[in-house]
């Protein structure tokens, strides 16, 4: 099948790479010449374990091709994915500009029927709108064609977005119950074939439903962890292990294990925006969303945490003291520093005086950006803050050692090496990596994030 992707961020590509991979023809549309020529020679703008493989692979064979030409775009692909960024503004509402441009230059130029599919995320209503603006378009230059706009959420978790793309727990399509709707359902059950194991990953539904899911799966893993995030804190005041008690609740199939992980707080371009969009929407509606606000907030303090723990052992002042910092991604197999927890830790730590030593496999010069932007009025504060290439160089003369984000690199740690490496062997653990009972036998005094030291 043709299938173009408007769009070659995060999503637009892992999209357009593995529908390439699995024998269609894409044709990925990108404003930024740059990026373009980037991808087209084969290099990759971000860092997604299997990707660029993909990406080489399939432009070599040439079933993927990158390029800015808007007119061309829209006559490749019988079925148009718009998976353009959504960044939220001011306010915090998502702006769609990006997704109407999108919407407008498929209706300029289209001269056949075209399936629009909405995959970035967007407010529940925004199809509706681009197929106005489709329409629109079409009666502008009188044209009389058909299409359907669908619905397509994606689901994808960064760091391991290939491996979703090609075998999804599901598949959530939103199309109109008429006959342009259910040529495009049809479409897409054709595209979605390969990965739809068993024919049972699909899930069908009105094009509002399928808008509201995406918000509605991402508010619920947002729950539980600020859930399981204010339990470790009550746990830690009542001398109780936050892992037993996951390991206890996650045992019952009806709560299951995933995402009840306590840690420094979520971060990334998704539940910060998604949980806070969906507030906004049930506001805007007239209605509230009290439970998901409370997630809000909770997550905001909980990004806290970690920084209070070392205030609190030092006595609020760590001038003279050297802190090594290990993760700053927002999360592993990732260089993404949006709303990343390590943001807020390292600004607080050099405000309250620290040197601050850090380590990242792979998000340096993204947390130097980020950092940078955090601490503009600051720069004084920066030059405090050293990169190392290697785990063990930021122990070295520490007088404490923060891990922010669970890189695997750091599950290795040992207490012999933090002894042999570190001023005094202190850890806080914001991911609950290592045994704290286990190093504390050993000399090493760990403080976990619930486990009750
Ligand atoms: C999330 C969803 O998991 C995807 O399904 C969704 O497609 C994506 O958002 C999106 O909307 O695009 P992602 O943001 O890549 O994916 O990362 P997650 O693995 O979900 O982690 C999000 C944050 O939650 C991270 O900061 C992570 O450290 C934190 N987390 C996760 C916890 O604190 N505890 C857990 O148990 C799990």
């Amino acid at each position: 099948m043709k299938v173009t992707i408007v769009g070659t961020g995060y999503v637009g590509l892992v999209t357009g790479a593995c529908l390439a991979e699995l024998g269609n023809d894409v044709f990925c549309l990108d404003s930024d010449a740059d990026k373009v020529a980037l991808l087209q020679a084969g290099g990759m703008p971000i860092y997604e374990p299997g990707l660029q493989e993909i990406v080489q692979r399939n432009v070599e064979e040439g079933r993927l091709l990158f390029s800015s030409d808007v007119k061309a775009s829209v006559a490749f692909g019988d079925v148009q994915f718009i998976a353009v960024g959504t960044p939220p503004r001011d306010d915090g509402s998502a702006d769609l500009s990006c997704v109407f441009d999108a919407a407008r230059a498929i209706g300029r130029h289209m001269d056949r029927f075209r399936v629009v599919v909405q995959k970035s995320t967007v407010p529940v209503g925004t199809a509706e709108q681009v197929a106005r603006l489709v329409r629109a378009e079409l009666q502008a230059h009188g044209k009389d064609l058909d299409f359907s706009v669908v619905s397509n959420p994606e689901f994808l978790k960064e760091g391991a977005a290939v491996q979703d793309f090609m075998a999804p727990d599901r598949i959530v399509v939103g199309a109109d119950d008429d006959l342009p709707g259910r040529r495009a359902l049809a479409l897409l059950r054709q595209l979605y074939a390969p990965v739809n194991r068993n024919q049972e990953r699909l899930r069908v539904m009105d094009v509002r439903s399928a808008e509201l899911t995406k918000y509605a799966a991402n508010a619920m893993l947002a729950t539980r962890i600020s859930f399981m995030n204010e339990l470790a804190n009550l746990a830690d005041c009542l001398g109780a292990d936050i892992e037993l008690v996951r390991q206890g609740i996650g045992s019952d199939p009806r709560i299951g294990y995933s995402f009840l992980q306590a840690g420094a707080g979520y971060g990334g371009s998704c539940f910060p925006k998604d949980v806070d969009a969906l507030c906004r929407t049930a506001q805007s509606s007239g209605t509230r969303l009290a439970v998901l606000e409370a997630v809000q907030s909770a997550n905001l303090r909980q990004k806290q945490v970690l920084l209070d723990k070392v205030l609190a052992h030092f006595g609020g002042d760590l001038r003279g003291r050297t802190i090594a910092v290990l993760g700053l991604a927002f999360k592993p197999d990732t260089d993404d520093m949006r709303e990343a927890p390590s943001r807020a830790l390292v600004a607080g730590l050099l405000r309250a005086g620290a040197r601050v030593v850090a380590h990242d496999p792979v998000a340096r010069e993204q947390a130097q950006r980020a950092l940078e932007h955090d601490l503009a009025g600051e720069p004084q504060l920066l030059a405090q803050l050293g990169y190392v290439e290697r785990p063990t160089s930021a122990l070295e003369g520490a007088d404490a050692v923060v891990i922010v984000t669970e890189w695997r690199h750091y599950r290795t740690l040992s207490a012999s090496l933090l002894k042999r490496s570190m001023r005094t062997p202190l850890v806080f653990d914001g991911r609950n990596l290592l045994d704290p009972h286990q190093l504390a036998s050993q000399g090493v005094a760990c403080v976990g994030i619930g486990r009750s030291n």
